[in-house]
């Protein structure tokens, strides 16, 4: 039986329907969910229980499952029996050390960057509160370029950024304003990038203020980068997922910005993996 594809009404999002995503998936449907994360740039799916082994195996079908870029010691109780595949979120600690990463603080809007892009990214949802909205919010910047004014779209054409230092955190702190981004050693892509599957053209923005548009004025580079980021997270570009316990989130990290609020309390624990992506052009 093929998916069912239930597109969430925003400007991307799809819930697919009718797969047990703990089974070898047969062609037929790996093809259906490829084309629904291709053409809706984030999916999921309700009420799965995987093992580590299982989420692993699933998220290959979207590219070469790959180590994540967090360093081992951010989190030394991890909770999981891959660490070398699966990657912890979560807010939990035991004995004061956290089994995950972000803890309960508010990720700031990024996609996924150093020291390569990554392709897709995986979330499955081992433990969510019930008190805090631990909502994760995505935005489509292909819909994003797709409508941007003229005036916007030929300031940044053919231009290219640097993006942040490894060691900048995700999580809201103070002072990030102090940073001079113009001074990263992080890689230089392009601003605008086409994707390599669908050949539409997005936007490639790395991490919300720690990024520099190569040859300009640092005060010129910051305001454009403001007014990309807010034409970019505006609500006609945004869907949030609201999570349960068992959901399965795919989004494509080559035409997305995600971003989450704090959580207020309650236990939250994700498994994450991801896929490797490719140099944008
Ligand atoms: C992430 O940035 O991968 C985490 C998103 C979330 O915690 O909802």
């Amino acid at each position: 039986m093929k998916p069912e594809i239930i597109p969430s009404g925003a400007a991307l999002g799809a819930e697919v329907r009718g797969v047990n995503l703990a089974e070898p998936l047969v062609d037929d449907t790996r093809e259906a969910i490829i084309d629904a994360y291709h053409q809706h740039q984030a999916i999921f799916f309700r009420g799965q229980t995987l093992t580590d082994q299982q989420l692993v195996n699933f998220s290959a079908i979207f590219g070469k499952v790959i180590a994540d870029h967090r360093p081992r010691d951010y989190y030394p109780e991890l909770d999981t029996d891959m660490p070398d595949l699966v990657d912890v979120v979560s807010n939990v600690s035991i004995d004061g050390k956290p089994i995950g990463a972000l803890g309960s603080g508010e990720a700031i809007w990024h996609s996924d960057t150093v020291p390569l892009p990554n392709g897709a990214l995986i979330l499955h949802a081992l433990e969510i509160p019930t008190a805090s909205a631990s909502d994760t919010r995505i935005a489509n910047t292909q819909a994003a370029y797709a409508a941007m004014p003229k005036e916007m779209r030929s300031r940044l054409e053919g231009r290219a950024l640097i993006h942040g230092r490894q060691d900048y955190s995700l999580v809201k702190q103070d002072g990030a304003s102090e940073i001079d981004p113009s001074q990263s050693p992080g890689p230089w892509f392009p601003l605008v990038r086409t994707h390599i599957a669908t050949g539409k053209k997005g936007l490639f923005l790395g991490r919300r203020g720690d990024c520099y548009i190569v040859d300009m004025a640092i005060d010129e580079s910051n305001a454009l980068l403001e007014d990309i980021w807010k034409h970019v997270t505006q609500p006609a570009f945004v869907w949030s997922h609201a999570w349960s316990v068992g959901d399965v989130l795919v989004w494509d990290n080559r035409c997305t910005v995600h971003s989450r609020g704090a959580i207020s309390e309650g236990r939250r624990r994700l498994h994450r993996t991801t896929t490797a992506g490719e140099w944008p052009r």
